[in-house]
């Protein structure tokens, strides 16, 4: 089985596709995707190999660092917390739909790892003594969104757009910060949302894949909007701490949309060699 992490340069380089040729810029019909049963193997491998937090460091930030971040911390930290009980739901009812019983036990883990980075920020929060979040009004609507619908597709596609997003917010977090402790979390994030990224746009390239060219066209402008949308939100809520991380606004930009791009091409059914 390939490594879960063949895709990060695409994704993590703001020039995609910087370093060589990888999966994400292979010719079309050539990728094989992963199976929901090595999917499950990945996460598990993933879980067994965690970063060392330097924890006995203590929080590491100056009041005026953490000015600069915390309050856009706990709003990401409140994010990651989510138990994940719509997503399941709608996983279940779409394994059984499609007879994949590996793709639950895929998204428990796929869950599991956000719940671990919303365990670690939430610790590192404490130790810094700024405190937890109860409820923030992104957060909010972006679960309100999501809960109207039941379609594991309009579920699936906000997962990437904001997770790809998470890439740039964190990047910017660990610029922002001296604290070893959450430069470290901020790396095991990046690390693990890589693979998520992938994990989701398998998927909807496996839900797109007999969608007809025009419809995938008009898909793609949707999703375009919609991105736009939450990359407005995102700057909105998160200027100041993107900012502390040397992300202007045309910086910023241009970052959420070449990672975006290259999950675009991850979500592409043309690139995958589907068996029948
Ligand atoms: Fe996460
Ligand atoms: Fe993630």
């Amino acid at each position: 089985m390939t490594s879960c992490f063949d895709v990060q340069s695409s994704l993590r380089n703001e020039k995609p596709g910087a370093g060589g040729q990888t999966r994400a810029t292979r010719s079309p019909g050539t990728v094989r995707p992963r199976t929901a049963a090595e999917w499950v193997a990945c996460f598990r491998a993933n879980a067994a190999r965690c970063r060392a937090i330097p924890w006995e460091r203590g929080a590491g930030v100056t009041p005026a660092d953490l000015a600069a971040i915390a309050r856009s911390l706990q709003a990401w930290q409140l994010g990651e917390t989510s138990d994940g009980r719509h997503l399941r739901a709608a996983a279940a009812r779409y394994a059984d739909q499609v007879g994949d019983p590996d793709y639950l036990p895929a998204v428990d883990l796929f869950i599991r790892e956000e719940q671990r980075h919303g365990r670690l920020l939430g610790r590192f929060l404490d130790l810094a003594g700024a405190g937890r979040l109860t409820a923030d009004w992104g957060d909010r609507l972006f679960r309100a969104a999501r809960y109207c619908f039941t379609d594991m597709e309009v579920w699936t596609t906000p997962v990437v757009m904001v997770e790809t997003l998470a890439l740039v917010y964190y990047n910017a977090i660990r610029r922002a910060t001296r604290s070893a402790v959450l430069s470290a979390i901020c790396a095991q994030i990046l690390a693990d949302e890589v693979p998520h990224i992938r994990f989701q746009c398998e998927r909807l390239a496996l839900l797109l894949r007999r969608r007809p060219r025009f419809a995938l066209r008009l898909t793609r402008l949707g999703q375009r909007a919609c991105f736009l949308v939450i990359v407005a939100l995102v700057w909105a809520g998160h200027r100041r701490a993107l900012r502390a991380g040397g992300y202007s606004w045309r910086r910023y930009w241009r970052a959420a949309w070449d990672r975006m791009n290259a999950a675009w091409r991850l979500m592409d059914p043309r690139r995958y060699a589907w068996t029948p």
